[in-house]
């Protein structure tokens, strides 16, 4: 067995009782000033003040010591939403974008999502699995040690598993939890664009019993949006997911205001994504389900949008997690500090509410709270040792990782991507 004692750390984490944080639970961090925590094999057994656990445990069962030098300790950042596995970049999109042609009129056009899906096409399971470790032991060295990652450049049989095989293959070489969502319904493909009723039903009857078959996915989503799929297509898809065993959760109302949000809370869905254009009402809906905000500011930053309603949200009682979105398109970032960031300077998040939004609030949206999101006993030892005293270093220190060390069930996976600030 082995046992490892975690010392001289400055404590901040979220604390699981069962639920998602909302409200004022969402900024309510457990902190310990002098903390430490053991863990064995990998696992939480003890965590609290120092002189109390020493006192508790005794001296001498204390075999390894690892000292944290005062630094700050938070759970590692879990991404909720990610589409890191793609075959290429579209940085000529992000040009054009600059020059204003919109993000809907370059996939009408047959760019966007459109072009990575030619990509993924024409790529072999074995590229795609190296671009999808690529980007996630990047996101891991600026602190991610649990990420989701959708499929969705696929849109035929063939090229969905292809990269769900992808995810899977690059999941077994990283040192970190990697949770898979089928995204069939990403953009509708040329030879069904006056038919998206089709392509749905050949997503329900063709893509989904074979991604179900082989048991490369957890959850199921879809890209609700006007010129996308509709509310009906989505819960057409959404209802066919959950009865075939996956969780759902949904692109909902990022661009247009189509009332995906309200469709998450009808199918009790796990998260509703984006919500830049959510509605007053579907705010108030979503207070009284269990579904988690899950907010990109990434995307609104890149596409130059305002920015979800996160503090109405937080006030009205609506747990808000957070994520990267990272994609070649809307939003290419792996780093889950720089969303932390956009947060905390342009939704009124404050670091704490920021902080609870990109661990436990994110683990609940990919159903993963039971193991991560939080530095609980019983939990996984995923966590960060930062540059600074208090998770308000993650936004203060702009533009830079302020991540020292990176710790994936109790073992260093990660130097961190900054330059320390020394002893
Ligand atoms: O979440 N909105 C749809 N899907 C992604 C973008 C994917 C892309 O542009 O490649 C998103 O923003
Ligand atoms: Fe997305």
């Amino acid at each position: 067995m082995s046992a490892k004692f975690f010392s001289n750390a400055r404590i901040y984490t979220p604390h699981d009782s069962g639920s998602p944080l909302r409200a004022t639970e969402q900024g309510a961090l457990k902190h310990y000033e002098y903390g430490a925590m053991m863990v064995e094999d990998g696992f939480i057994t003890a965590i609290g003040d120092e002189g109390a656990i020493v006192k508790a445990i005794g001296h001498g069962a204390i075999v390894e010591e690892i000292d944290c030098r005062r630094k700050c300790v938070i759970p590692g950042f879990v991404d909720p939403h990610t589409h890191m596995c793609f075959a290429s970049l579209r940085e000529h999109e992000f040009t054009m974008r600059l020059q204003g042609t919109p993000y809907l009129e370059i996939l009408e056009k047959g760019g966007g999502i459109l072009s990575s899906v030619k990509a993924v096409a024409q790529a072999s399971v074995e590229h795609l699995s190296a671009m999808t470790i690529r980007h996630a032991s990047r996101a891991l060295s600026f602190g991610t040690t649990t990420v989701e990652i959708k499929s969705g450049y696929g849109l035929d049989t063939v090229n969905e598993l292809k990269m769900l095989e992808a995810i899977d293959r690059a999941a077994l070489f990283l040192p970190l939890d990697v949770v898979a969502t089928f995204l069939g319904a990403h953009a509708i493909p040329p030879a069904y664009s006056n038919a998206p009723d089709d392509f749905i039903t050949l997503v329900i009857e063709d893509m989904l019993p074979a991604v179900v078959r082989q048991g490369v996915a957890e959850h199921c989503d879809i890209f609700c949006e006007k010129g996308v799929f509709s509310i009906n297509q989505g819960r057409r898809l959404l209802r066919a997911a959950q009865k075939s065993g996956l969780k759902v959760k949904l692109h909902a109302d990022e661009v247009h205001d189509l009332g995906g949000a309200g469709l998450a809370v009808e199918l009790g869905a796990l998260s509703a994504d984006h919500l830049l254009a959510v509605s007053a009402g579907n705010i108030e809906a979503m207070a009284t389900s269990g579904v988690v905000a899950t907010l990109l500011p990434g995307t609104a930053y890149s596409l130059k949008k305002p920015y979800a309603p996160a503090r109405k949200m937080i006030d009205h009682g609506v747990p808000v997690a957070l994520a990267t979105d990272c994609n070649p398109g809307s939003s290419f970032t792996e780093s889950m500090a720089f969303v932390i960031g956009l947060a905390v300077m342009n939704m009124e998040l404050t670091p704490a509410e920021a902080l609870t939004a990109a661990t436990l609030n994110a683990a609940y949206a990919i159903d993963m709270a039971a193991k991560v999101g939080s530095l609980d006993v019983g939990k996984q030892a995923d966590f960060l040792l930062l540059d600074g005293e208090t998770p308000a270093i993650l936004a203060y220190h702009a533009g830079v990782s302020s991540v020292d060390r990176v710790y994936k069930k109790g073992e260093l996976v990660a130097g961190g991507a900054g330059v320390s600030r020394g002893e």
